[in-house]
């Protein structure tokens, strides 16, 4: 059954596994359409507004063509500086304008929590694409739908985070996800002050799932089959001599990449900013340029297919 169908996605939480082995099986299609064709016009008619309080590259681009590529047309607001919002219009009305005009909307925003509130003003679905330090579901989706792809199980799998486990919205809803996926055990690497939040490790205790916390990188690194890297989120710290002492605090270079397990794969949701060393980019264990992004487009075009149509 799809669960998707005219329904908002706001956190990863309303997702079952269900749920996303059909959205995975949805972007095998998507992807087999892509290559051969393009794309096709199954979205005539419809029309998405991207909505981006917040800057972005990938998850814009991608939401954009992905509609492109299924003939639907959009309204592509990167950056909303021109729009009523810099006049003082509430994001209750904002909402209700562009669901008039459209049939979907995807919005970022630096505030936790302004998507839920965004949706329920909505007539149409709206889709999270990240709320400040919050969460960031159809990454996470394409995350796992990346590391489904090469793994044939989660159970086996222990996946390591590394970097701003604090305010990486990425990695908030990449570890809610794995845990519905039935993952083995999670490496949490970060400085202490930049620890994954007290709530995401409460729901991996519920779910009775494995864990640990610790500073130190590399000597962790021959445990982990996914090394998922992180930028330190420069945009959420008050003091910038904070972020400055943390930013670079782990990097992977080709050094440590020895330390890394043949069948391990490294990943990155991206924008990248020191933390890994582009010598490593050709290594086939990195899958953040080569695969990453492109199964954005996938998943993307699966989520638009699967919500607007019955
Ligand atoms: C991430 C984000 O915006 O949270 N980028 C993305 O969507 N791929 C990660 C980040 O900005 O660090």
């Amino acid at each position: 059954m799809n669960h998707f169908y005219n329904r908002s996605l706001i956190t990863i939480d309303s997702v079952l596994k269900e749920d996303m082995l059909l959205l995975f099986e949805k972007a095998e299609e998507m992807k087999r359409i892509t290559e051969n064709k393009g794309g096709d016009e199954r979205l005539k008619g419809k029309i998405l507004a991207a909505l981006f309080y917040e800057p972005s590259s990938r998850t814009f681009s991608s939401f954009i063509t992905s509609m492109q590529r299924l003939g639907g047309g959009f309204i592509p607001l990167n950056g909303m500086a021109n729009t009523s919002a810099a006049k003082g219009e509430t994001i209750e009305d904002t909402a209700k304008v562009f669901s008039i005009y459209t049939d979907i909307i995807s919005i970022r925003h630096p505030e936790v929590g302004i998507p839920a509130r965004f949706a329920q003003n909505s007539s149409v679905p709206v889709i999270n694409a990240g709320d400040g330090k919050g969460e960031h579901p159809t990454q996470a989706l394409l995350d796992i739908y990346t590391i489904s792809r090469h793994f044939p199980s989660f159970a086996e799998l222990t996946v390591g985070m590394v970097g701003d486990l604090l305010n990486g919205r990425t990695v908030h809803s990449l570890t809610k996800a794995l845990l519905k996926m039935g993952v083995k055990s999670f490496i949490f690497i970060s400085p202490n002050a930049l620890k994954m939040p007290q709530m995401i490790i409460e729901e991996i205790e519920e779910m009775h799932g494995k864990y640990i916390e610790n500073t130190e990188f590399q000597k962790n690194i021959p445990d982990m089959d996914i090394i998922y890297m992180t930028r330190v989120q420069k945009e959420r710290f008050t003091d910038l001599s904070e972020y400055e002492r943390y930013k670079l605090a782990y990097i992977l270079d080709s050094e440590m990449m020895d330390y890394v397990e043949k069948k391990a794969v490294i990943m990155h949701p991206l924008p990248r900013v020191g933390e890994i060393n582009p010598a490593i980019d050709s290594d086939p264990r990195a899958l953040y340029i080569r695969e990453e992004m492109r199964n954005g487009l996938y998943v993307r075009m699966a989520l638009l297919d699967l919500i607007l149509l019955k």
